[in-house]
C-alpha cells in the first residue's frame, strides 16, 4: 500500500515513520510512504503557501495552486491515487470502519492543511474525503494524517506480531479491551487479581470477557448498542447491568470504581 503526504512539515511525519509499527511495516515493506514538501510546489521565490481570506477577517488560507500541482505531480508520477484525504475538523469522523476500508485500498493521498483552513477549491476538485479525528481542534492535518497512516498500517497483513489480533480489536467488536498486567505479582502493594495468577483458564477467560463489558459499560455504554455479543457475553453484560441497578443508565460520574466495589 502506498500513502502520498503532502505537508508543509515533511519532517514532522518523517519523524513518526522511524519507530515502531509503522517503521517496521515501511522496512517490510507492507507499506510505502512518501512525503511531498507542499512549498515545493509554490513557483514564487519566496515558496509563499498561504494568503489572506477573501471576505476579511483573522488568519490565513493556505492557496489552491501547490496543491493542484503537488496533486499533478503524484498523478503523473505515481498514477491516479484511490483516496485524497484531506484532514479537517469539519470531516466526517475517522473510525475503525474507516480505517478497515482505507486498508484495503492501494494508493491514498493526505493533503494537510495548516493554519485557518485550505483554500475549499482543493476540498471541491482535489478531495475524495474530508476527514476528522475527534471533537477538538489540531493546529494541522499532519497528526491526523499519522494517525490514519497508524491505524490502517497495522491492519496490513504482516503487520501485527501472531500475539495480537487485529480482530480482537476494541472498536472491532465494538467491546473495549480488558485491563492487563504482567510481572510482579505485588507492586508498592497493588496487587494483581487472584484469577489472573490462578491457573484457571476459564475463570482467567472468563473474568476477562467480564472486566471488558464492565469497562465498556462504565466508559463507552454508545459501544454496546452496536456491538456483536455472543450468548455468554450478553448474559454477564445482563447480569452486570442488573447489579448496576437500571438498565443503560449512565455511570455516575467521578473515580471510576473496581471489581471488588461492583459486585
Ligand atoms: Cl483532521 N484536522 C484538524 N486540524 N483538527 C482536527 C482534525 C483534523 N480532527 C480533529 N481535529
Amino acid at each position: 500500500m502506498q500513502f502520498d503526504i503532502v505537508t508543509i512539515f515533511p519532517r514532522m511525519v518523517e519523524g513518526l515513520l522511524a519507530e515502531g509499527i509503522l517503521a517496521r511495516s515501511v522496512e517490510r515493506e507492507l507499506v510505502r510512504v512518501r512525503t511531498h514538501d507542499l512549498r515545493d510546489f509554490t513557483t514564487d521565490r519566496h515558496r509563499v503557501v498561504d494568503d489572506a481570506p477573501f471576505g476579511g477577517g483573522p488568519g490565513m488560507v493556505l492557496k489552491p495552486e501547490p496543491f493542484f500541482r503537488a496533486m499533478e505531480y503524484i498523478r503523473e508520477t505515481f498514477g491516479v491515487p484511490d483516496a485524497v484525504l484531506l484532514p479537517t475538523p469539519a470531516g466526517t469522523r475517522f473510525t475503525h470502519r474507516e480505517a478497515r476500508r482505507l486498508s484495503g485500498l492501494g494508493h491514498v493521498v493526505v493533503l494537510c492543511g495548516r493554519y485557518e483552513g485550505v483554500d475549499e477549491r482543493v476540498c471541491e476538485a482535489l478531495a475524495t474525503e474530508e476527514i476528522s479525528i475527534g471533537d477538538y481542534v489540531l493546529s494541522g492535518g499532519e497528526l491526523p494524517a499519522l494517525v490514519v497512516l497508524d491505524a490502517v498500517a497495522r491492519l496490513l497483513p504482516g503487520a501485527l506480531g501472531d500475539e495480537q489480533s487485529a480482530e480482537q480489536d476494541s472498536f472491532v467488536r465494538g467491546v473495549l479491551d480488558c485491563p492487563h498486567y504482567t510481572r510482579p505479582a505485588a507492586f508498592r502493594g497493588l496487587a494483581v487479581p487472584d484469577v489472573l495468577v490462578s491457573g484457571h483458564h476459564a475463570a482467567i477467560a472468563r473474568w476477562r470477557t467480564r472486566e471488558a463489558l464492565r469497562r465498556t459499560l462504565d466508559r463507552r455504554p454508545d459501544l454496546l448498542a452496536t456491538a456483536t455479543l455472543d450468548e455468554g457475553e450478553r448474559a454477564i453484560l445482563d447480569d452486570l447491568v442488573k447489579k448496576r441497578g437500571g438498565a443503560g443508565e449512565a455511570p455516575a460520574a467521578g473515580r471510576r470504581s473496581t471489581s471488588d466495589e461492583r459486585d
